[in-house]
């Protein structure tokens, strides 16, 4: 819906969300916990539906994803590996005058500290030089708070993949390429929180690392790599022979399955922006990563005046570089043996293998520079590294499709925010609001109504009716005032459908409509009549 205040919209979608029970500012009652939200009834089942079903079609429904649970804390290595204890920070100055702490890059405006929704000019007093601040939370471990019982909760989910990699790779049947998915939360003490729930400081996440050869490997094994023209094939690939697609292929393919994924719920392509970052904008370990944009209300408008999108989620090719680095750090090899390139790598021709040994051994060579190695020390590590390739060994590569679950339960909430105009009891059009979820992630699939409370054959045909749908979806029962207005508390919390039992159902008007009831749709507002007998198995077909 276009709107010109942006802001205005912003507003009645943070007070929709506390009136009706979706988000609540955390600990409200002591004033509310700057960066914390609690979700309400509805806005538990809304994030609830998005894992759900963020889960069920990048698990269950693939074969080359495996699951995992993992603590939120873990051994603090891990975040020395990663990276995260020496580098994910965010420059931060104090205000000379307010004693306020900003980000660096985020002086001209911060939340307001009334409405932390809403943006307000920040304090022009001077400012100190930026210093670095660590985004990780610390926590002590046993009863001992020394340093040696430092932990951090996790800034990400993606690290416990990594350090899992194994156990996972020999109980789960899976052979490179596959993947492994974890949905929970993560934490990181952002400096400034801000745009409703975008920016908190306890989130949850919706990880996938798919692992895949490195190319050296695929041109071993398939011959070639897939060509550009291959790679536009590969958007519509489940299925098809992956064997020839390196990290680029692979990339561009997780890019458009996740874009499908977003227009699955009801997000269509025109409110994302399909974000390729900069050479300078990339990650040192990066070789791509493309950031899937939503254009919220709140987002900055670029010189055309369209809304430029704050990111839901990124896909980033990100090398090696995870597994190497907890190879090294932990002492564990990380390396996995691959029967079809054992197979594969005597057939090449000698100045084939030369090529793609060298290839694989400059790659190695690369990243343990980088990342510290004396020069000596690098060279001969690469060179046994390329040495295990020729016999089947590598590190596999991995491409990470990283998404904020609640940065999509706001997406979805700020795209389903409508207003329309509806006709009242009377007839005399007033303005409706309404939620146009997809169905597939509405809280509330279906509300039952009997046409009036005080009629006990009404009240008994509705719940009955309520009884067959509620172990299939999430059923709303509400008999409490005239129907019109019934309709609308459902509109207003994006309830997809409508059931009323009226006199008809009870046969009163005559047999043909007996054990009938009407089915309201949210959108269109148009009733059908349909046999009770076969309305699971059509809401069924309308929900999924
Ligand atoms: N694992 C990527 C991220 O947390 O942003």
């Amino acid at each position: 819906m276009a709107e010109a205040n942006t802001g205005d919209r912003m507003e009645k979608i943070v007070s929709l969300c506390k009136r009706r029970g979706f988000i609540f500012q955390s600990s409200e009652i002591y004033g509310g916990i700057n960066g914390f939200w609690d979700y309400g009834p509805l806005g538990t089942e809304l994030k609830r539906n998005i894992r759900d079903y963020w889960w069920h079609t990048m698990t269950r429904q693939r074969e080359d994803v495996a699951g995992l649970d993992a603590t939120i804390i873990m051994h603090p290595q891990i975040w020395k590996a990663s990276g995260h204890v020496d580098t994910f920070s965010d420059p931060m100055v104090d205000c000379k005058t307010c004693k306020g702490r900003f980000r660096a890059d985020q002086t001209a405006e911060i939340p307001c500290p009334q409405k932390p929704s809403k943006m307000v000019s920040a304090c022009h007093g001077e400012k100190t030089a930026p210093r670095a601040f660590n985004l990780m939370f610390q926590t002590c471990v046993g009863p001992v708070q020394d340093d040696s019982a430092i932990a951090y909760l996790r800034p990400e989910t993606a690290q416990a993949i990594f350090a899992q990699f194994k156990n996972i790779l020999e109980t789960s049947r899976q052979k490179v390429p596959f993947g492994i998915a974890q949905v929970g939360k993560a934490f990181r003490n952002e400096v400034t929180p801000r745009n409703f729930t975008f920016r908190s400081r306890e989130f949850e996440q919706m990880e996938l690392e798919f692992f895949i050869r490195p190319d050296e490997a695929v041109e071993a094994i398939a011959g070639h790599l897939a060509s550009a023209a291959d790679i536009g094939q590969c958007q519509t690939a489940l299925g098809n022979d992956q064997t020839d697609w390196g990290w680029e292929a692979w990339h561009k393919y997780w890019v458009e399955e996740r874009i499908r994924f977003y227009e699955s719920i009801g997000l269509p392509r025109q409110t994302l922006v399909e974000y390729w970052q900069k050479p300078e904008e990339l990650a040192h370990y990066a070789r791509a990563t493309v950031d899937i944009l939503y254009k919220f209300p709140f987002s900055k408008r670029d010189a055309q005046g369209e809304l430029m999108g704050e990111e839901l989620e990124g896909i980033a090719a990100r090398s090696d570089f995870d597994l190497s680095q907890h190879q090294r750090s932990s002492g564990k090899s990380m390396t996995v043996f691959d029967e079809e390139l054992k197979a594969a790598w005597p057939k090449l021709e000698p100045a084939k293998q030369a090529e793609l040994k060298e290839r694989y051994y400059q790659n190695r060579l690369q990243y343990l520079s980088k990342t510290g190695e004396a020069p000596d020390k690098a060279e001969k590590l690469a060179r046994e590294d390329a040495e295990a390739l020729t016999k089947g060994y590598y590190l596999p590569h991995v491409i990470e499709p990283s998404a904020g679950a609640d940065r999509l339960a706001l997406a979805l909430i700020c795209n389903a925010y409508s207003e329309d105009q509806a006709p009242d009891e009377k007839g005399k059009l007033e303005t409706r609001v309404v939620l146009r979820f997809h169905p597939r992630i509405a809280p509330i699939k279906v509300a039952v109504f009997p046409l009036l409370k005080n009629k006990p054959e009404l009240v008994k045909k509705a719940r009955e009716v309520r009884d067959l749908l509620r172990p299939w979806m999430n059923v709303f029962y509400d008999e409490a005032g005239a129907i019109g207005r019934r309709y609308r508390r459902q509109d207003e919390i994006g309830t997809p459908f409508g059931v009323t039992i009226d006199f008809d159902t009870l046969g009163e008007k005559g047999p043909e409509l007996k054990d009938t009831v009407t089915l309201r749709d949210r959108d269109t507002m148009q009733q059908e009549r349909v046999k009770i007998s076969e309305l699971l198995p059509l809401l069924l077909g309308r929900i999924r």
